[in-house]
């Protein structure tokens, strides 16, 4: 299955990702996002976060 990384070296932490898709996207204590374990992956919607994501940190994991 596919799965998104986000790149905690440029996340800055603007929280979009989880507003678009908080089954998948959570913001921690460090400020930036995290895909939570076991998150059951929607590809739209997580194409929609990684379209948002102004600084381009998401990706689908190769
Ligand atoms: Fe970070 Fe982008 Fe989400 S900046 S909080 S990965 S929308």
């Amino acid at each position: 299955m596919k799965k998104p990384v986000i790149d905690q070296e440029t996340c800055i932490g603007c929280g979009v990702c989880a507003s678009v898709d908080a089954s998948v996207f959570e913001m921690q204590d460090d400020g930036k996002a995290h895909v939570i374990d076991g998150a059951e992956i929607n590809e739209s919607t997580v194409q929609d976060a990684i379209d948002q994501c102004p600084v381009q940190s998401i990706s689908w994991e190769e």
